[in-house]
């Protein structure tokens, strides 16, 4: 009884361990776009010009890691971006257009902050981008000091 028992665990462990290994490697596999096709509205002039009014400190961008990865409701950032922001998360896997790759320096050194709180706190209308109008403005600029950090990490 005890051995069947045993064995049902090893199998249960060795499976959980495939699914570890195996889902970084399914979204390292999709595309990632750099420079990305880009054709995404353009924000009003009032939102161009907004700048973060959040200093950037390591507990911003911590801040928006959490919300990115785990607390933005009603779906987590990271579901479409991709663990590392580059676009390719779980649910990104034939979307179109693709979500943006924050990692793509090229692509989001010509975006303006403006613009990012503009299509988070409405959305990219025609296109999966979801709006995140319960956020608040400061969750939001949270959120801008992280995908603004992508770029310059490593991995
Ligand atoms: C259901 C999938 C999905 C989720 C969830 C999602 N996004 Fe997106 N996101 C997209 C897609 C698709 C695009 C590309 C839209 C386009 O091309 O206009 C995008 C684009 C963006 C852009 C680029 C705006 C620009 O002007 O280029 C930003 C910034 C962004 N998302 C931030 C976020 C943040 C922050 C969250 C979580 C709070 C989030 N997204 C959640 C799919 C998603």
């Amino acid at each position: 009884m005890f051995t069947v028992n045993l064995l049902k665990f090893k199998i249960l462990l060795m499976s959980l361990t495939l699914c570890f290994l195996f889902l970084p490697a399914l979204e390292a596999a999709w595309a990632k776009e750099c420079p990305q096709d880009r054709q995404t509205q353009k924000a009003p002039p009032t939102y161009l010009s907004k700048k973060n009014p959040l200093r950037e400190e390591p507990r911003f961008i911590k801040k928006g890691k959490v919300l990115s990865h785990i607390k933005a409701k009603p779906i987590a950032c990271k579901q479409c971006h991709g663990m590392s922001g580059e676009g390719n998360g779980a649910m990104a896997f034939n979307m179109n257009p693709k979500p943006r790759n924050f990692k793509c320096k090229a692509t989001m050194s010509e975006i303006p902050d403006g613009q990012l709180f503009w299509i988070i706190k409405n959305g990219s209308k025609g296109t999966p981008m979801p709006s995140y109008k319960h956020l608040s403005d400061e969750k939001i600029w949270q959120l801008i000091h992280y995908i603004r950090s992508l770029p310059k990490s490593i991995s």
